[in-house]
């Protein structure tokens, strides 16, 4: 039995290889930088030295990781570590928390913190974490280091404007805010209409701050099917499955508002390209067509006291390839890949507006 379970972790080890090795291909560097900006979703490790609960630096996460568990919350790649490879780089885009030297720098920085959100307050019952703020200051120290590198600020604006960027924020400002009326007011202060505006308005000017620092080819990700997570299904009464829709429905007020906000931007922002990823539609299809036989079940052994985080040094599901979600909140390496492939490479017209991330790399 040991064995069997062993050669199957070895079996499903060598497919995750190769699947690594089929989306490295092609080694065409397609920007000089990447910087990304978000939450746990695609957090690389900038937690683990935080006082914080939203971290994942222990097993079984990275199961499926050449490194093992590194902070991401995720048994393989996040979706932003699959965009790093479509875009043709070699390498993970290394977290802000342990980057140093130019070299590295100049390839781009992950910002990313478990936790964090658009609001400075959301996250905050978990401890520690880099804010959607703190990451812009975090970006500041880092174009300033480019442009010390590069000799001036110009020749660092005419390297930035090259760069991607991609904005994966959001989530916790529902999860680990409006949704919990126990430690957070905004749901007593806000209607749902009201508090998507009030978020869309924040980061509206959070991004005019990201393009004051040069940022000019940017991807923003909409927050996903927050009602499907396992660990929010747990949380409430199950009036209505397999998903909660009211949860999906205050959620898609956001992503309609972030959508709009991209043309408002593309219109205001001269030079820049900001582009919006469906993420709600891309994942919202049937997932058995997918290749998915479990929807509604966490790949790893979750609990109350881990808030929906692997319990520690557990034994995960043995395919994880079946499962769409990894935890109570973080989607499979396999998920994550659907959704980077279709950011990347739009299939249909919804999948992202107006460009897709290839197109805005071509740009
Ligand atoms: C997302 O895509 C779905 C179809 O997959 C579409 O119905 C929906 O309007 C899109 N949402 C936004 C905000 O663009
Ligand atoms: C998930 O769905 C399956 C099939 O519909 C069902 O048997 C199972 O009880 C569900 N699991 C949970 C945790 O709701």
């Amino acid at each position: 039995m040991a064995f069997e379970v062993k050669t199957c972790v070895m079996v499903i080890t060598m497919v995750t290889f190769m699947a690594n090795l089929l989306l490295v291909v092609d080694a065409n560097q397609q920007v000089p930088c990447y910087f990304i900006f978000g939450d746990s979703l695609v957090d690389n490790g900038n937690n683990n030295l935080l006082q914080s609960a939203a971290k994942s630096n222990y097993p079984p996460y990275g199961i499926d990781f050449p490194e093992g568990p590194t902070g991401r919350f995720t048994n393989g790649r996040t979706a932003v570590d699959v965009i790093a490879q479509l875009l043709g780089f070699e390498f993970f885009i290394p977290p802000f928390a342990t980057t140093r030297g130019k070299d590295v720098i100049l390839n781009g920085v992950n910002y990313a913190s478990g936790g964090a959100g658009i609001r400075d307050e959301t996250g905050q019952m978990l401890g520690d974490r880099f804010t959607m703020n703190r990451q812009l200051q975090n970006h500041q120290i880092t174009i300033s280091q480019i442009a010390f590198i590069l000799g001036n600020e110009v020749a660092a604006a005419n390297y930035l404007r090259k760069c991607i960027y991609t904005v994966t924020i959001g989530s916790n400002d529902y999860i680990n805010n409006y949704l919990v009326p126990q430690f957070y007011s905004t749901s007593r202060q806000y209607n749902p209409e009201q508090y998507a505006t009030v978020l869309t308005q924040q980061l509206s000017q959070q991004l005019r701050t990201l393009y004051g620092y040069g940022a000019r080819k940017v991807a923003l990700f909409g927050v996903g099917l927050a009602g499907c997570a396992p660990a929010e299904i747990a949380r409430f009464p199950k009036t209505e499955l397999p998903c909660l829709n009211w949860i999906n429905g205050d959620v898609q007020l956001f992503n309609t508002r972030l959508k709009l906000l991209v043309d408002e931007l593309n219109r205001d922002l001269i030079g820049s390209k900001f582009i919006y990823i469906n993420v709600t539609g891309i994942t919202s299809g049937n997932p058995y067509a997918a290749g998915f036989t479990v929807a509604n079940e966490t790949c790893c052994a979750t609990s109350m006291l881990t808030k929906g985080r692997c319990n520690p040094n557990t034994v995960p599901c043995p395919d994880r390839s079946k499962y769409v979600f990894w935890d109570g909140f973080h989607p499979t390496d396999k998920t994550n890949v659907l959704v980077a492939s279709r950011a990347y490479k739009a299939q249909t017209p919804f999948d992202a507006h107006p460009l897709d991330i290839g197109a805005l790399a071509r740009l």
